[in-house]
């Protein structure tokens, strides 16, 4: 049932059309006015009766929408998603995304984006262009089919300032894939490749370099990653060293320019490939993200790691490698050996939905959403007693780090208890003393949902550390 809206814009107030659209459509769930079995007005006529531009529509709807308020449901519009108490959502007739939880927790586990595009028109066209085109007999290209590596050599080109060519590029099943990768094509010196990696760090990186063959080393990471003074310290040398410049992972800072000359001198003496893992630069809040190592000038041999798992989804199992130099045309050689596990038609749909700006877009809405998450977390947490808030600058993740009067662990039980899943920082960690804290992902739920999810992480802080002290 379409909903019957009385609403008025003040077209002279200071407050943007967007946000005035954004209130009286909130406050008409929250009053019943406008219910479950609701479609909303299409974003056009909409605009039309209200006299304002469609992108004001469309920024409220994909406001509320993020907010956990409105379901967009690609062609067949945009509904009411709450009921009036804007507590339970509604579930009948409502697909999840793919991992959903269906017990109702609210899953704050870190390396889930937002809704992912597989509603969005771009996508779907995108498909249906790839579906209908002849199909090859052939295996799809080893190294990438021609057109997503220049779509992909585009996007680097648009969203990151790197000047890369099409044949610079290699296309992945994602990190885990160019990873496994990365140590076959070591292996053509070492037997056994050692890879250091920032502790703390990602540990499917840890587990994965480790399965393909490659002992794994460490150094401890401050918030903005390695620094240069411990690496002139290593007495025994890697053949790689992966790391996180543009946002450490997880403790969310970023290398900063004079570390990343220092990284890069040192792996040029000392012959080591940097893996760069460029995982969410697309998702800068607060400041521009620096150059990515692989365009600063130097004679090292730098690969980036790209993946669409954050500003797409990890559903598609998708990335590249920017690879150049003689460190590039190993892993080029070690792909053409072992194949492409990225089926065709994926690659074909990517690049259709890349060179059609579909993923700008969807990047763009999808910072639009974090951004009002990454408010919501400052909006709760920041300033409190008890915890300091980390890692905001940008992506999709922030780390609390708590009072040891409240341990992580017993706090992340009882969270899933009250049925929120947290992760704890001390996971993140291999060698070094954890740190007391965790890590929250704030891509996936809605506003409503983390909103929730942070009055009973704060609850709970604050009964464990009143517990405490008696
Ligand atoms: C540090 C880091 N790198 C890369 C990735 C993406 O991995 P993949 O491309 O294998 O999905 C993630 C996902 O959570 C991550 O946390």
């Amino acid at each position: 049932m379409e909903a019957e809206l009385p609403l008025v814009l003040d077209h002279r107030s200071r407050v943007p059309l967007a946000a005035q659209l954004v209130g009286l459509l909130r406050s008409a769930v929250l009053n019943g006015t406008l219910r479950p079995e609701h479609t909303l007005p299409a974003s056009r006529r909409l605009a039309a009766e209200l006299g304002v531009s469609r992108g004001v529509v469309v920024r409220a709807y994909e406001q509320l929408s993020g907010e956990g308020y409105l379901e967009s449901r690609g062609s067949a519009g945009t509904r009411v998603a709450v009921r009036p108490d804007g507590r339970g959502t509604v579930t009948e007739g409502v697909r999840t995304a793919p991992g959903a939880d269906p017990a109702g927790t609210i899953d704050l586990t870190p390396g889930r984006p937002s809704g992912a595009p597989f509603r969005d028109r771009d996508w779907r066209a995108a498909w249906r262009k790839a579906i209908s085109e002849p199909v090859d007999v052939e295996l799809p290209p080893a190294l990438g089919m021609p057109a997503l590596r220049t779509a992909v050599a585009d996007h680097l080109a648009a969203s990151r300032g790197l000047t890369v060519s099409a044949d610079d590029v290699v296309i992945t099943a994602g990190t885990s894939d160019a990873l496994q990768l990365a140590v076959a094509a070591l292996r053509g010196q070492a037997e056994r490749p050692r890879v250091l990696m920032e502790d703390p760090g990602y540990p499917t990186a840890r587990r994965v370099l480790i399965a393909a063959g490659a002992t794994v080393l460490t150094l401890p990471a401050g918030d903005d990653g390695l620094e240069a003074s411990q690496l002139a310290a290593i007495d025994s040398l890697p053949d790689a060293v992966l790391v996180t410049p543009s946002h450490q992972y997880p403790l969310g800072g970023r290398m900063p320019v004079s570390e990343r000359l220092a990284l890069l001198a040192w792996a040029e003496t000392n012959q080591v490939v940097i893996l760069e893992d460029d995982y969410d630069s697309e998702f800068r809040h607060r400041r521009m993200p620096l150059p990515a190592l692989a365009s600063l000038p130097s004679g090292a041999e730098v690969v980036l790691v790209g993946t669409f798992s954050k500003s797409l989804s990890p559903w598609l199992r998708c990335g590249y490698l920017v690879v150049r130099g003689t460190s590039g045309q190993r892993l080029r050689n070690a792909r053409l050996d072992l194949g492409t596990p990225v089926p065709g038609m994926l690659q074909s749909a990517l690049a259709t939905y890349i060179a059609g700006g579909g993923l700008a877009r969807h990047i763009a809405r999808a910072r639009r959403q974090y951004a009002h998450r990454r408010a919501l977390l400052l909006d709760r947490l920041g300033g409190r007693a008890g915890l300091e808030l980390a890692a905001l600058d940008g992506g999709l993740h922030a780390v609390i780090r708590l009072h040891p009067k409240v341990p992580a662990e017993r706090l992340a039980e009882e969270a899933l208890g009250l049925g929120v899943r947290v992760v704890t920082l001390a996971s993140y960690f291999a060698e070094r003393t954890p740190e007391n804290g965790l890590v929250i992902g704030y891509g996936a739920p809605t506003d409503l949902q983390l909103a929730r999810a942070l009055d009973v992480l704060t609850g709970l802080i604050d009964r464990m550390a009143a517990g405490a002290q008696q």
